[in-house]
């Protein structure tokens, strides 16, 4: 339960009086209270080579660097004496009602860092009452986890140059019960993650000496991923493919399939398919994001460079934001995801157009801690975060958000 919810929750008198005073715990440590506590904590739980897998970003990591630092650029106007205690952060998000404007961004290899992650990740989310994207190169099959949820999640597409397994997989996520997808366009070939690179994290995988011992000293690591074999990009392999067989068929399945000769014809073809809300994920240029909307009919777009993986250099994501919301100009819904590890961040960008943010890292370290309850937690920490920033703000609704809550930090600090 999140600390400001739960501390306005009466409690009895008794407990309360010792709960002021200290509390005991049988665990090793207090439980992370910020994203970047999680952060630290997963580092020690993962091996290297998935660390570098989960943290890193592409070449020098301008990028990564520039999707926190975006948000250093603005300030938050603050209202005095506004009697507002209670803000509503409860919106709608890709056709659903949420209830916070923040979702799961999609992952691939989630079962890396948590044998079951893709569905605890779903389930987390499911039960912070907002939901998951589930990813192409999920560890779990579009089926799996429809079966270990109860609420429609969405699904997020690859748009291989194949349109037989493309179009294979549209319908099995129509079948399975996800009600909106999420085509990924910025992964024509993959990004140069050198930390991925050194630590031998690639495809084939290379074991050295140094980083199979870095994961003898993880046990517990080492077990789950044994046991369950869910390392696997397993909707690139056959139906029926299970451990090893589904890790070789899936790693050079996904290099066959990904491609960099796509086109607009290609995405359109996915939205005639598709009949369920339809997103274009990795947009940073607002006359891409405008020809998705105008020209494809997609509902909306995510406006993302993939968490820094890709193309270094590029503009981070929060810096390419307002020129698409106003390029788009309510023609479709605008999403950000890149570098939101606050709620003061989600404000933000939702003062800057955002219709709701995704986050990606931040629920993968919750997961590495402590598995489901670790993704809820983060979840939780953001909307914690988002209370008492909009309490101090005194600003009642998340969709009263807009540009007059923004000072350009330039203007505030000169
Ligand atoms: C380990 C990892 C795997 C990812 N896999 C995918 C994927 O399979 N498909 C996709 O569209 N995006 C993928 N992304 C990008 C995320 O969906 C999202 O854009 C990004 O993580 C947001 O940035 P953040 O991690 O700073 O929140 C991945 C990101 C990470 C960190």
């Amino acid at each position: 339960m999140s600390a400001v919810l739960s501390g306005n929750a009466p409690q009895p008198k008794e407990k309360q009086a010792v709960s002021s005073f200290a509390r005991f715990t049988l665990g090793s440590r207090v439980t992370p209270i910020s994203v970047e506590g999680y952060r630290k904590l997963a580092r020690k739980r993962l091996p290297g080579m998935v660390w570098a897998y989960v943290d890193g970003g592409a070449d020098g990591q301008v990028t990564l660097a520039d999707n926190r630092n975006g948000f250093q650029k603005w300030r938050l106007r603050q209202r005095s004496l506004t009697g507002i205690s209670k803000p509503v952060l409860a919106t709608r998000m890709a056709g659903v009602d949420v209830s916070l404007p923040i979702a799961l961004a999609p992952t691939g290899l989630c079962g890396l860092t948590r044998w079951n992650g893709d569905w605890a990740a779903a389930r987390a989310a499911e039960s912070a009452g907002t939901r998951h994207v589930l990813s192409t190169g999920s560890s779990w099959t579009l089926e799996e986890v429809a079966g270990r949820t109860e609420k429609d999640h969405w699904y997020q597409l690859y748009p291989f140059g194949n349109r037989a397994k493309v179009g294979e997989l549209m319908q099995r996520a129509e079948d399975a019960g996800f009600t909106a997808l999420f085509v990924t366009v910025d992964v024509p070939v993959r990004g140069n993650r050198e930390g991925e690179r050194e630590t031998g994290m690639g495809v084939p995988l290379t074991f050295t000496p140094a980083n199979v011992l870095d994961a003898a000293m993880r046990p517990r690591w080492v077990y789950e991923l044994f046991r369950h074999q869910r390392a696997v990009a397993i909707q690139y392999a056959q139906a029926g493919a299970v451990g090893v067989r589904a890790a070789v068929m899936a790693a050079s399945e996904q290099d066959r399939y990904m491609q960099g000769d796509l086109s607009w014809d290609d995405l359109m073809w996915m939205r005639q398919r598709w009949k369920g809300k339809l997103y274009v994920k990795g947009v940073l240029d607002a006359e891409d994001a405008a020809r998705c909307v105008d020209e494809i009919g997609a509902d909306g777009v995510v406006v993302s460079n993939h968490g820094a993986r890709q193309l270094d250099h590029a503009l981070g994501s929060i810096d390419a934001l307002p020129a698409i919301v106003e390029r788009i100009g309510g023609r479709g819904e605008v999403y950000l995801d890149g570098g939101v590890r606050r709620g003061t961040d989600v404000i933000i960008a939702l003062a800057l157009g955002a219709k709701g943010v995704f986050v990606g890292r931040p629920y993968l370290y919750g997961l590495a801690v402590d598995g489901e309850r670790g993704a809820r937690n983060v979840l939780d920490i953001l909307r914690d975060d988002m209370v008492r920033a909009l309490i101090l703000m005194g600003c009642p609704d998340v969709k009263s958000l807009d540009r007059s809550w923004l000072i350009p930090a330039s203007s505030a600090t000169t």
